[in-house]
């Protein structure tokens, strides 16, 4: 099934070959995606380059879920456009979510020569060789199938700790704020063989944590094509990538609080490797807003999820993302946002105002109606309230020990290493001749809202997955 070596997993460098530069935007989906394509590019002949000036080839991964994320990349393509200027042997690709929201308008831009969205990566090196015509090329076609299954993805980070698995492809919602399922079209999940596989592999090559990666993972469903009584669901897919071994770390995301299942939380409960950590966007705190957003829960049914999880699982950390400034948002509908906050006390949060993305649900149907200055006010009330919750969240972790899983340097000093807690938690300590991939044993000793700070025990150090065994 699989055609690609896994001794590539880390990137090709050869300056013989042409070389391929690959900036991406957006979310981990995205940064997996930038990995299939490395994977497909380096299969055709490329290498990949670290810095734009040598590059024959430049690669865009592009994301549309806000106006501001649009606005970035377009501003690149201006330097782009510079570097086509001081040199002739360089050509310019437009990938993902903007590709195919934007399609021919971009293509039309004299920095772009190529558009491919999100289901055609298999078509770039053939829309790579076409440019010799001397035409610009374009591929956004959707797929109701392509999953990427047989590709195994070239890892970039370099950290060779933590990797991406995507799961699946797509998203059925349409929650009315939303572009991701006009520009990444229709659900459909991915041979779970294919992603036991992967983690097998990546396990193999000295990765000791998987992300498994979807829009909507507990409406992860794979039907046997031969065989449709034959069905695997998220809960079953999670069992079987812990069972690879007790001593790689599981995680995912994203949860939907009208999918998420107990099944799910039966089964964190049941392996220690399975990270304690569940990323659950409950978006507003408004019965009124999560109606008009198409969400499909009600604020009650979002905290008997929440509650749900704490029974089954009392240790595990929750983080969710918010939208403030919703169309027709009122002061009531807002405070109702800020009492939730206050009622489950996330431990972190990716907030956001509303930003109208064209052809939307939304934007088709309801006016952008909160001036921006209201929804930064509102925004600036939730962050603020929210960095307190996690300030406090993490203060609790003084004095307590962690099992920490080190990814490598902490951005600060090469004497201090980074890694996270099991409720995905950053933590920082002395490095004390530990290295990137080995678990250790941290005590707490203080925190920012953003990192927990503290040390490595040595005579505890052993992880407590090998105390376990
Ligand atoms: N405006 C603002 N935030 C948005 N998100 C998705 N669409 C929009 C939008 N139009 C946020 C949601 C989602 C996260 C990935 O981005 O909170 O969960
Ligand atoms: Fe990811 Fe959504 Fe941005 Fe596409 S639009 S890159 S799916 S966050």
């Amino acid at each position: 099934m699989r055609d690609n070596n896994y001794h590539s997993v880390k990137p090709l460098l050869d300056n013989k070959r042409p070389q391929v530069y690959i900036e991406t935007y957006g979310c981990q989906m995205n940064v997996n995606d930038s990995e299939v394509v490395l994977s497909i590019l380096q299969k055709a002949g490329y290498s990949l380059c670290p810095n734009i000036e040598d590059a024959n080839l430049i690669l865009v991964n592009t994301c549309s879920i806000r106006d501001n994320a649009e606005q970035r990349i377009l501003g690149r393509l201006d330097v782009f456009r510079l570097e086509k200027k001081k040199r002739t042997n360089v050509k310019v690709g437009i990938l993902g979510c903007m590709a195919e929201r934007l399609k021919d308008e971009l293509l039309s831009n004299p920095a772009v020569d190529i558009v491919a969205g999100p289901d055609s990566y298999r078509d770039l090196p053939r829309l790579i060789a076409s440019l010799s015509s001397g035409e610009k090329q374009i591929n956004t076609i959707l797929s109701q199938e392509e999953t990427y299954a047989d590709i195994s993805p070239v890892r970039m980070d370099q950290n060779g700790v933590s990797a991406y698995i995507s799961i699946m492809r797509g998203c059925n919602n349409v929650c009315s704020y939303c572009v991701v399922p006009y520009v990444r079209g229709a659900e459909r999940s991915r041979d779970p063989k294919s992603i036991i596989h992967e983690a097998k592999e990546l396990f193999k090559n000295g990765y000791k944590e998987i992300n498994l990666l979807g829009q909507n993972v507990d409406s992860y469903l794979w039907v046997d094509p031969s065989n449709p009584t034959k069905k695997v669901n998220f809960a079953q897919l999670l069992e079987l990538v812990a069972l690879i071994s007790p001593k790689m770390r599981v995680r995912f995301s994203t949860s939907h609080p009208k999918d998420m299942g107990n099944g799910v939380l039966y089964t964190m409960a049941m392996y220690p490797n399975i990270c304690n950590h569940i990323h659950l966007p409950v978006q507003s705190g408004s019965n009124a807003m999560l109606e008009k957003m198409n969400r499909k829960y009600t604020r009650e049914g979002y905290l008997e999820r929440v509650a749900k999880i704490h029974e089954i699982l009392p240790d595990c950390s929750i983080t969710t993302d918010v939208i403030a400034g919703f169309c027709s948002e009122t002061d009531r509908d807002h405070q109702d946002t800020i009492s939730l906050f206050k009622e489950v006390r996330f431990d972190n949060a990716f907030m956001f105002q509303y930003s109208e993305r064209p052809n939307t649900k939304a934007a088709r149907k309801f006016k952008d109606d909160i001036p921006p200055e209201v929804k930064t006010a509102r925004l600036n009330e939730i962050i603020a309230l929210q960095n307190a919750i996690s300030l406090e969240n993490n203060q609790k972790t003084i004095g307590q020990k962690y099992e920490v899983l080190i990814e490598g340097a902490s951005k600060r000093s090469d004497e201090e290493l980074m890694g996270r807690i099991p409720q995905n938690k950053a933590c920082v300590f002395p490095a004390k001749g530990h290295k990137a991939g080995e678990y250790v044993t941290v005590r707490i000793n203080s925190c920012t809202s953003a990192t927990l700070i503290g040390e490595i025990i040595e005579e505890e150090h052993k992880s407590l997955l090998d105390k376990i065994l």
